[in-house]
């Protein structure tokens, strides 16, 4: 079968994680997570007490770290970090080292290498317009915001942790603010890519509508 790329772009809470692991199961393809990735640095920085403003620091300590993606699984410095990088904390700073050029750099580059000769579906917010420009589908997963924060919220209330609402919906709006208005590779949706708006959709009929444009054009 010929190589395919796929390009899911969106905001916290759209849906794009829980979809993209599903087709690349209904495709069998890889699924990468770049989220992880960007969290993966920020929980690096939260363990050594660093500002998140101050750039030259983490710069510097981002040279001594490793991040690893393997098998859908996230490891930092060879810890597995798949739970750790999901804490309310590391939500609430990542959009500020995410936009940091030398962090974007490293991790671009690291994603561009992962995807180089292997069909993937690759989730985040800056893949169809700079990671994988020339990917075979784009995706833009949206909802509304209130829906979004209302999903996260279940969340957090599944795994026992007790947020307000609107706290959770206030704080998603940060998040979109600043990852769609940073200087480099913002998140926005680009012209050649198809909106899905998952809002009043289930997670299956969601998958049905990607795969039915997939299944149309190959
Ligand atoms: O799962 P959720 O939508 O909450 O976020 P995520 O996909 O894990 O991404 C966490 C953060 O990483 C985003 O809010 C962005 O600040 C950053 N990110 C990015 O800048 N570029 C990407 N390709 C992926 C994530
Ligand atoms: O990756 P992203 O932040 O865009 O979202 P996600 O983590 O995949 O989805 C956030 C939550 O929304 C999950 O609990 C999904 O099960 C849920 N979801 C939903 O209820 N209905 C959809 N159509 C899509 C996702």
């Amino acid at each position: 079968m010929k190589k395919i790329s796929i390009a899911i772009d969106g905001p916290a809470g759209a849906g794009k994680s829980t979809i993209s692991k599903k087709v690349a199961k209904k495709l069998n393809i890889n699924y990468i997570d770049t989220g992880a990735m960007y969290r993966a640095v920020t929980l690096k920085m939260l363990n050594k007490k660093i500002d998140l403003s101050d750039k030259e620091n983490i710069i510097q300590v981002l040279k001594n770290t490793k991040i690893s993606y393997k098998n859908n699984h996230i490891y930092l410095d060879d810890e597995l970090v798949d739970n750790k990088i999901r804490t309310n904390e590391v939500s609430n700073s990542v959009s500020y080292i995410a936009k940091i050029k030398e962090v974007r750099d490293i991790l671009v580059e690291m994603q561009r290498r992962i995807s180089k000769n292997t069909s993937v579906i690759m989730d985040g917010r800056d893949i169809g317009s700079n990671v994988l420009p020339n990917a075979d589908y784009k995706f833009f997963v949206t909802a509304s915001v209130e829906e979004r924060g209302r999903r996260r919220y279940l969340e957090l209330k599944e795994k026992g942790i007790n947020v307000e609402l609107n706290d959770i919906i206030e704080k998603i709006k940060t998040r979109d603010k600043i990852d769609s208005t940073r200087a480099i590779a913002p998140l926005k949706k680009c012209k050649d890519a198809i909106v899905i708006d998952t809002t009043n959709k289930t997670i299956d009929e969601c998958i049905d509508e990607i795969l039915s444009y997939i299944v149309e054009r190959r």
